[in-house]
């Protein structure tokens, strides 16, 4: 009785300084949750979170929907380590494709909307001052009427023997469809280091649509607003040092909360088993 009453203040003190790598779980369980995998992904065990931050709009969570507007400027990329033992040289391949609705079909292939080879990773950020553009980033367009389409953005590791195909090895290709994963086995691209998504809706929807594609942050556990009020500072280094505008403040709480209502569970099974 007494541990059960414990268990979960300890859990939430390991928790803080764990914060990153439970948003790692966090993560995972958006993409599964998104039906991102198996569907587009067949695994995903990444060692860093991303997180975009649209010029205006701010840190935006997983599955955040946004407008066409919001999602016009090109995005930066802020990328947090795990942990300690994960470190980010060399280079790394940028994808950001269209896995559209839950439900599509991804193996018939998904559109590009950017391609970048060569970025690298500084001060936490994805930084492309050496890096091709293979695909210019171009803002979601989702046809009218044609549902929530998930934006999936991919950092790959490219290790020095990355070769792509002939048709992906020159700068401004426009978008189009492809097969991400058989680009990245194609041109012998690494792990995954990180991967989040948007999702953007034109219109209203007519078509029938899964019922899991409802916004993937409400799967998760409802967290405890004390837990994420005081511990909102630890977040901020995530967050790659982007000036806090409101709105940013409010995604990070949001993110926050997914995470504290991660601990929350694993709070919950841990004391259920003493
Ligand atoms: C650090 O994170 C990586 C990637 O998530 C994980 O595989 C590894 O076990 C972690 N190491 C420690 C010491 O927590
Ligand atoms: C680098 O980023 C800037 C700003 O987002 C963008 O305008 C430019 O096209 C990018 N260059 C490459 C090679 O991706
Ligand atoms: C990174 O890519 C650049 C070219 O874009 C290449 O010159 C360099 O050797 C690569 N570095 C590694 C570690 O693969």
């Amino acid at each position: 009785m007494f541990s059960a009453y414990l268990a979960p203040l300890l859990l939430a003190a390991v928790a803080v300084a764990q914060n990153t790598a439970l948003e790692v779980e966090a993560i995972q369980a958006h993409f599964t949750a998104a039906g991102i995998v198996p569907s587009l992904l067949s695994t995903f065990n990444p060692s860093a979170v991303a997180t975009l931050n649209f010029p205006g709009v701010g840190d935006i969570k997983p599955g955040q929907s946004l407008t066409r507007a919001q999602v016009g400027p090109t995005p930066s990329v802020a990328i947090t380590p795990a942990n300690s033992t994960v470190t980010l040289t060399g280079n790394f391949t940028l994808a950001m494709v269209d896995a559209g609705p839950v439900g599509s079909d991804e193996s018939q292939g998904v559109t590009r909307h950017w391609l970048v080879n060569g970025a690298t990773v500084a001060d936490n950020k994805v930084a492309n001052a050496s890096a091709v553009a293979i695909t210019q980033y171009a803002g979601p367009a989702p046809p009218a009427g044609s549902g929530p389409h998930r934006y999936v953005v991919i950092l790959y590791e490219q290790p020095a023997s990355f070769s792509p195909p002939e048709e992906f090895s020159q700068p401004n290709i426009g978008v189009s469809v492809f097969d991400v994963n058989a680009y990245a086995q194609n041109s012998g691209l690494g792990n995954i280091v990180a991967a989040t998504y948007i999702t953007v809706e034109e219109g209203q929807t007519t078509a029938s649509l899964s019922a899991t594609s409802a916004v993937v942050t409400s799967t998760l556990p409802v967290p405890s607003s004390t837990g994420s009020q005081s511990h909102s500072g630890s977040h901020s280094a995530t967050s790659g040092g982007a000036a806090p505008s409101q709105t940013s403040q409010g995604n990070s709480a949001t993110t926050l909360e997914t995470s504290w209502g991660l601990v929350a569970l694993l709070a919950g099974s841990f004391a259920a088993m003493l």
